[in-house]
């Protein structure tokens, strides 16, 4: 027998580039990366963008004299399947692209972005991408990374892969017609973000956030606050963009939220979610004096002030059991869940217990019930 090992580095890089007026015909971010001599784009819009930016995203192309092949396609979780993928790559393999330089555009939310990013991942073995983020969850979590995917056999994003964009177009403008529910949906993740790792942020949320929502983050305090969340997530993913290290701090909230995002998936979105399990964590870890009463009040308290409404009958112990189960296949076996340590501080479980949980979900609704004042 002889042995012969193979080797190969891959550098990744990609660029997230603030910008604004991004179909603006001056504006050179669409075609920053790619040929633009006699050339051709695959371009997927989210059917909600669509409404609002037809006109101005045909009349960009045709000034560049770039073909363009517009696809409009639905956002929304229900559409993130292997039906719509293929539907998706039978489009694209009518419209030939080069496979190097003329990168396929995915305009639109999170599902989007994820669907076209695993058809770009997927096509002739790999074929580049930009992604433009129209949803806050986009523009502070799914767009800025690498990964792909879409929902499978009940299980959500089960088919999926690393693979990187070409460049990520970051123009807030887009959040002026994102409806509330979805601007709340996106400001899940940031406050994850600053619960688990950045104690600064958290005060610029206690302060801005509600104005923030309510203004649709084009106030001049939002660009602070958003510039703070997307570096906080990237300083998060970039040594780690492969998931090598399964401890991630980004995983916050994201242990309990898979089962109930999968059973609820019809009127539960990902980001609300998020903030259930970011309570239940937060009750768990008060009670193992990981936060203080003051700590764990001001993070109910920063959520009750931004306006969410949550069902708290959903909160069904068993499947938050049964989604710890899952996630630590997931997470190769151990636990791995991330617990806030302080407000901005974190540490890693790996022996929650069914009591644990069952206690947070008694607390939680009854917050979320009856009375607010329980901690
Ligand atoms: N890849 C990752 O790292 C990553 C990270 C976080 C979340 N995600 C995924 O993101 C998805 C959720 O993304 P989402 O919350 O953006 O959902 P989404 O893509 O379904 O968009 C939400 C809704 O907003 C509409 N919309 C989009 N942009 C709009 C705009 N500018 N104005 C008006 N309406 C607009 C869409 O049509 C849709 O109805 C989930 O599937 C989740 O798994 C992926």
């Amino acid at each position: 027998m002889s042995t012969r090992k193979v080797t190969f580095q891959h550098t990744i890089e990609y660029e997230v580039i603030n910008t604004a007026n991004l179909f603006h015909p001056q504006n050179w971010a669409l075609l920053s990366v790619g040929k633009i001599e006699d050339a051709r784009r695959f371009v997927v819009v989210d059917a909600n963008v669509e409404k609002y930016h037809a006109k101005a995203i045909r009349e960009y192309f045709a000034h560049h004299h770039v073909e363009a092949k517009i696809v409009v396609f639905p956002g929304d979780e229900e559409n993130k399947t292997f039906d719509h993928y293929l539907a998706l790559a039978r489009e694209l393999d009518c419209f030939p692209i080069h496979r190097r330089d003329e990168p396929i555009i995915a305009i639109g939310g999170g599902v989007l972005t994820d669907l076209v990013g695993f058809v770009a991942a997927s096509y002739r073995r790999g074929v580049p991408y930009v992604k433009v983020p129209t949803t806050l969850m986009g523009y502070v979590d799914a767009s800025i990374g690498i990964k792909t995917g879409i929902n499978f056999n009940s299980n959500k994003n089960r088919l999926g892969s690393f693979h990187a964009p070409q460049a990520v177009l970051l123009d807030k403008a887009f959040l002026k017609t994102l409806p509330r529910r979805h601007i709340l949906n996106g400001m899940c993740e940031i406050i994850k973000l600053a619960v688990i790792k950045d104690a600064p942020l958290f005060d610029l949320l206690e302060t801005h956030g509600a104005q923030g929502v309510n203004e649709h983050f084009q106030n001049e305090e939002s660009v602070v606050l958003l510039d703070r969340a997307i570096a906080g997530m990237l300083e998060e993913l970039e040594p780690n963009l492969f998931e090598e290290d399964l401890a991630r701090k980004v995983d916050f909230g994201h242990t309990f939220s898979y089962g109930l995002e999968t059973r609820h998936e019809a009127h539960l979105l990902h980001g609300e979610a998020v903030l259930l399990d970011i309570l239940l964590s937060t009750l768990i870890a008060r009670r193992r004096n990981l936060l203080t009463d003051d700590e764990t009040r001001r993070i109910f308290h920063l959520i009750e002030s931004l306006g969410f409404k949550l069902d708290a009958s959903i909160l069904d112990p068993g499947l938050l059991l049964a989604s710890l189960t899952e996630r630590t296949y997931h997470r190769n076996g151990l636990q791995r869940v991330p617990m806030p340590h302080g407000i901005g501080g974190c540490v890693f479980l790996n022996d929650i217990h069914a009591d644990e949980i069952e206690s947070a979900v008694e607390i939680l609704q009854e917050w979320m019930t009856v009375n607010h004042e329980i901690i």
